[in-house]
């Protein structure tokens, strides 16, 4: 076994990044139990350290040399080894090993069903790397999940979109969709698992296509998915606006389970940056997406993804992502600092914002951004919502639970159950979470 003959090894994975690299690690943890690793309570105490990280921002990768650093010492001392996974280890290969020497591991997320083999040669004294792309890296048997009641499942990997910032289809290869079989078989497998909530990921979920001959759209999916029996809450992340359909809207009017909420990142407001984002839709194509999602039945809340400072975004440019908030009334925004990043068309452009004033036009998005949220959120108070409790905050004697909006509410009841659902009455609102009581 990798873990060799004597005491157990133990790891500890640290995870960056968005909730493709949150699911990734719990393939991997997977992965090392099956392989006789045990669970370290923390990194201090772990015999392997990996850090699965994130490369979509400069502060991101910073941010992981600057934890690899922490672990310096002691692994240069033989007590622990160190891996770097994911987005960051896939771009800079084995650039990791000149730059940090005391990396003993470099893999990337397609080459996580090499870990076995490259968990021997590490216990060899020697080092590894998994840099392919032959290797699908969908679902793996041992996947051990963080939540007993959410899962996150995997339907579609890497992009074959370029904007023009973007470091993603370096990092996780050309899109590689997985078969609707085997998809719907894990959704069923969870359910009797006990699990009520599934997020399906991918990059891009819009472009998911069966490769089996069922040949399901991705609208398709989301209707078998949310016909499961027992499935109660299905979401699904991320939506590009030019390949989100009225079929979308359609599935999420007829299937209950299907979540009322939608993560469309618009990036900006101004047709001139988006054109030159290489995103492939207009401000107004993008309102048109809006209004599709406005008409259904359902009461369906809208987030995005917002990036300020893109080169050449002249004032007027940020005005009118300022006006598309007011228009499209978002329920939370993401918002970023334009971060040149290697191999991007974006390098080749200008002229570069200056960071004072990417800081300037962030503040102030924010600040419009919050005054909406908060708006929205008003309304709300008196109403009644079913949540799915996630947490216990028993400091505050409080629970925490979302709606089927993606809103949390933070809520008091004398008892709850985590992973059931509870209804809730809002009594007060504020920008980012409601808060509430328990009713009967
Ligand atoms: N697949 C998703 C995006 C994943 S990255 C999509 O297509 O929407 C998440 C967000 O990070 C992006 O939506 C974008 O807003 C932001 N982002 C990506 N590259 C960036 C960069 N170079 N600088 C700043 N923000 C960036
Ligand atoms: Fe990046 Fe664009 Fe692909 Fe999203 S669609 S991952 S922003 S290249
Ligand atoms: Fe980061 Fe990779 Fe996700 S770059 S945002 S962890 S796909």
């Amino acid at each position: 076994m990798g873990a060799g003959a004597g005491k157990p090894q133990t790891f500890y994975i640290e995870t960056f990044g968005c909730q493709m690299n949150a699911h990734d690690s719990e393939k991997v943890a997977g992965q090392l139990l099956a392989q006789g690793y045990h669970p370290a309570a923390s990194s201090a105490e772990a015999d392997l350290v990996l850090l699965n990280t994130c490369a979509i921002r400069d502060k991101a990768e910073q941010k992981v040399y600057s934890r690899l650093g922490h672990f310096k010492a002691d692994a240069l001392a033989g007590r622990k080894k160190i891996g770097v996974l994911g987005c960051m280890a896939q771009l800079e290969g084995e650039k990791i090993f000149e730059r940090v020497p005391y990396v003993n591991l470099v893999c990337g997320s397609a080459s996580y069903r090499k870990l076995p083999a490259l968990l021997v040669r590490l216990q060899d004294g020697q080092r590894a790397t998994g840099l392919t792309y032959d290797d699908e890296a969908f679902e793996t048997e041992f996947t051990r999940r963080a939540s007993p009641f959410r899962a996150y499942l995997t339907i579609i990997e890497g992009c074959d979109k370029r904007c023009a910032y973007c470091i993603v289809p370096f990092t996780r290869g050309p899109e590689r969709s997985r078969t609707s079989d085997s998809i719907l078989a894990e959704a069923r497998g969870l359910v009797a698992g006990g699990y009520t909530e599934i997020q399906l990921l991918g990059q891009n979920v819009n472009s998911y296509r069966d490769p089996s001959p069922r040949r399901m759209g991705f609208a398709e999916l989301l209707g078998a998915v949310g016909r499961i029996p027992g499935i109660r809450r299905v979401r699904f992340t991320t939506s590009h606006p030019r390949d989100f359909s009225r079929e979308i809207v359609e599935a999420i009017d007829s299937h209950p389970a299907l979540c009322n909420h939608v993560h469309l990142p618009v990036q900006s407001g101004s047709t001139s940056v988006l054109r030159r984002m290489a995103r492939e839709y207009t401000r107004e194509e993008y309102l048109e997406k809006i209004a599709l999602i406005r008409s259904a039945r359902r009461a369906i809340s809208i987030t995005t993804d917002i990036i300020v400072g893109f080169p050449g975004e002249t004032e007027a440019d940020f005005e009118e992502t300022l006006t598309l908030l007011d228009a499209v009334q978002y329920d939370g925004a993401f918002s970023f600092m334009f971060s040149p990043r290697p191999n991007t068309a974006a390098l080749a452009l200008d002229p570069q914002v200056p960071e004072e004033e990417k800081g300037r036009r962030l503040k102030v998005l924010q600040a419009r951004q919050r005054e909406i949220q908060l708006a929205r959120n008003e309304t709300l108070v008196g109403r009644e919502f079913e949540v799915l409790v996630e947490s216990h905050n028993p400091k505050q004697a409080q629970w925490v639970g979302r709606t089927t909006t993606n809103k949390v509410v933070n809520f008091t009841t004398p008892t709850a159950e985590l992973g059931s659902y509870a209804r809730v009455r809002v009594r007060r609102a504020g920008p980012n979470s409601l808060v509430g009581e328990r009713v009967q």
